[in-house]
């Protein structure tokens, strides 16, 4: 829970470093591929390789959701500036390259300081330092943290300016419902009045058609993404999966409104990983990502018993994409 003493050249604030525990990648895996149904935590996929994939997956034509969130934001802008209010506190989750943030601060001027939370540090410091010498009049307050886990923001961040936190990307579509729930509680406990805000991106059930070609695209990005983390286990634990010996899947399943993104084992095999060895039958799958589709009634019924009211929502015109801002109606 300590600041890094370290002040980091063009940030505002140095470093608030929560350490979230990066030795954990050997027990997660462990458990995952031990399950009936084997799984590997989606938050792996972000290894330097893996962030460069994600980001040219964003730029495919099949991958509607970027442009399609970063357009509503566009247009939107002035309307979510209103709605805003002056000098507000930005806080968003899991930030990446904050790329849509830094589209977004363009258009509005209510930003006095920007936190953005990642579990990445490296990631996380180079978006922050840019972020910072590009709008020198805001403060970014870099924090390292895992937003699974309860986030603390510094001790000495005022409790009375409006707070805004913003989560793009449809990525509350990754967890599975309960955790959304859980999710959209621990929001809640990032604020600090009555009013504090929540702008959030959710992706809309659409045609089988569009969503699946979105995670198949013809180019095969999303494959070397999602075999990318096969490729991390080897590297990091000294495991020995033989790559081309599993085929990425993505289905859209239509009782649970979520795509499923699987690796399947193309042939009988062993891999292990140091003292554990596990058994692939051919064909039998891991199970690697889940991203849920919403209606925006379902997510605003979803939310509203937690607290979080609807105040507006944006779409685009063909209703593939929505973001809406949310209003803590109580703490
Ligand atoms: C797909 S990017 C999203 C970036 C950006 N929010 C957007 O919508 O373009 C996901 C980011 O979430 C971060 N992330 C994944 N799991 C996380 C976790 N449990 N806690 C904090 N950050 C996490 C990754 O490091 C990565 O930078």
């Amino acid at each position: 829970m300590e600041s890094n003493s370290k002040k980091t050249t063009g940030l505002t604030r140095p470093l608030h470093d929560l350490h979230p525990p990066a030795g954990d990648l050997l027990s997660e895996v462990l458990t995952g591929l031990t399950a009936p149904q084997k799984t590997l935590p989606c938050k792996y996929f972000y290894d330097q390789k893996g962030s460069q994939l994600f980001d040219k997956i964003c730029e495919l034509a099949e991958y509607y959701p970027t442009r399609t969130e970063i357009s509503i934001l566009d247009q939107s802008a002035r309307e979510i500036s209103d709605k805003v209010g002056p000098k507000i506190t930005l806080i968003e989750l899991g930030s990446g390259s904050s790329s849509k943030t830094e589209n977004l601060l363009q258009k509005i001027d209510e930003v006095q300081r920007y936190v953005p939370i990642d579990i990445s540090r490296e990631h996380l410091m180079e978006a922050s330092e840019r972020i910072a010498g590009r709008f020198p009049h805001i403060e970014v307050w870099p924090i390292c943290a895992d937003m699974n886990e309860e986030v603390s923001l510094p001790d000495d961040i005022d409790t009375t300016s409006k707070r805004v936190l913003f989560f793009p990307g449809s990525t509350v579509g990754n967890f599975e419902h309960e955790s959304q729930i859980a999710f959209l509680s621990r929001m809640k406990r990032l604020c600090a009045n009555v009013g504090d805000q929540l702008l959030i991106g959710i992706d809309l059930i659409k045609d089988i058609k569009t969503l699946e070609a979105a995670y198949n695209d013809a180019e095969g990005v999303t494959s070397e993404f999602n075999l990318n983390i096969l490729q991390r286990i080897n590297t990091e634990l000294g495991a020995d999966f033989k790559i081309d010996h599993f085929i990425h899947r993505a289905v859209f399943n239509k009782v649970k409104s979520r795509i499923e993104m699987h690796l399947v084992s193309v042939t009988d095999q062993v891999v292990q990983i140091q003292e554990e060895k596990f058994q692939f039958d051919s064909n039998e799958s891991i199970c690697t990502e889940y991203s849920h589709k919403f209606t925006i009634d379902g997510f605003v019924q979803m939310a509203q018993p937690i607290g979080w009211e609807l105040e507006q929502a944006w779409t685009d015109k063909d209703q593939l994409f929505a973001v809406l801002l949310l209003r803590l109606g109580e703490l």
